[in-house]
């Protein structure tokens, strides 16, 4: 996967450009809040299907306009392709794919896949479950539509069914067939959800032992395991889902809310046997945010069969010299954005293209061939 250009119309405080990109390493530098990052987030939003730093989606519109728009060109399988977003306050955003228009996300989400690396990434290992689910939501999404689908379906039908089980027990009485009739529909959905990320969770564990094995020169060794409501080599059928339903109808009136399923579970990140949450260093918790970064893209690359596009976000300032020399030396191929405040932090390992940005101007040194830039 190649992004090819970034087209600005208006973007947070980015000014309208047309940004080039080559292959390797482009680096994006400027001083601090000259909108490096929004650049980057740019990019990220064909990926994720929005902007990663956002409370609401009007956010992303520059202070005092009306609109922002965004189109990448990207070349996937030698195939050229074109993606475009545009938002216009209080209206639903606008998404085409190569000029015609898509109407649901999760037809966006899957097409342009990119891994982004931030300072905030961190928290996969060292904040609350609900970062670590969201981590595997926005990764297994690149690869798998239905996981999207039945995502965001489970996710609706969750919301009824608190409702529902809070009702219930407001007014004292229990409708079980209505509440069996939604944990039926529930099921299959809780159950795909879990049985992907628990496959994902074992392809992690591959990929971040080798990273971690390379990095602490074999002296650490990590597991991951996928803590949901089965035990690691059991399958989480619907059936399983229907059992935990039924067994619990009255826990979950008791306590008003939806118990069990995808939403509650965690994943186990232990390092030499011990929770990587509570029992290691800030430079271990960073080397195993790295390693689950590194093993998204090449999982990525396992299931779709070329790499995705690599986006850091200043993550070198946040990593000592051993780690950062390891990323780099892991990034030989592959399209890689990288954000720095410092033009020639990354010139030893060939940069190809150098993009600067300042007060949201954007200028880039690259353009291909046949564009008179
Ligand atoms: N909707 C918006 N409209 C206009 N400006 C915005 C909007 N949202 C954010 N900004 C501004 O964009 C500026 C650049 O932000 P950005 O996070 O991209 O900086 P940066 O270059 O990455 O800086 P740093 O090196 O500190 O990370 C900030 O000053 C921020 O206030
Ligand atoms: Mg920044």
């Amino acid at each position: 996967m190649k992004l090819n250009k970034l087209k600005i119309g208006l973007y947070r405080n980015l000014l309208p450009a047309e940004v080039f990109f080559d292959d390797g390493i482009n680096v994006i530098w400027g001083d601090n809040a000259q909108g490096k990052t929004n650049l980057l987030e740019g990019i990220y939003i064909f990926a994720r299907g929005k902007p990663y730093r956002i409370k609401k989606e009007s956010d992303v519109i520059p202070f005092g306009k009306d609109s922002a728009s965004l189109e990448i060109e990207y070349t996937s399988f030698n195939r050229d392709n074109s993606m475009s977003v545009f938002y216009r306050k209080g209206e639903k955003r606008q998404m085409k794919i190569c000029g015609g228009e898509i109407t649901k996300a999760s037809e966006f989400i899957g097409n342009f896949k990119a891994v982004l690396f931030c300072p905030d990434h961190l928290s996969i290992i060292k904040d609350s479950p609900s970062q670590r689910r969201l981590f595997l939501d926005v990764a297994i999404s690149q690869t798998d539509k239905k996981y999207v689908y039945m995502l965001k379906k489970y996710n609706k039908l969750l919301l009824q069914r608190a409702a529902f089980i809070k009702d219930c027990a407001e007014k004292n009485t229990v409708n079980f067939n209505m509440l069996e009739a939604l944990s039926q529909q529930l099921s299959p959905c809780a159950s795909y959800i879990e049985k992907k990320r628990k496959a994902y969770c074992k392809k992690l564990e591959g990929y971040m032992g080798i990273s971690i094995d390379e990095m602490s020169c074999g002296k650490e060794k990590v597991s991951v395991s996928y803590c949901g409501i089965t035990e690691k080599d059991e399958e989480p059928s619907t059936e399983a889902f229907e059992k935990v339903y039924t067994d619990n109808i009255k826990k979950e009136i008791q306590y008003k809310m939806n118990l069990y399923g995808p939403h509650r579970d965690d994943v186990d990140i232990l390092l030499n046997g011990r929770s990587s949450r509570f029992y290691c260093s800030q430079g271990q918790q960073r080397s195993l945010s790295l390693a689950a970064k590194l093993a998204e893209g090449e999982i990525s690359n396992d299931e779709m069969g070329e790499y995705p596009v690599y986006l850091f976000d200043d993550v070198l300032s946040e990593l000592d010299s051993g780690r950062a020399s390891y990323l780099l030396s892991k990034l030989d191929n592959k399209q890689v954005i990288i954000t720095s405040c410092n033009e020639e932090l990354f010139s030893p390992y060939g940069v190809n293209n150098r993009i600067n940005v300042k007060a949201g101007e954007i200028k880039c040194t690259f353009s291909p061939p046949d564009t008179k830039y």
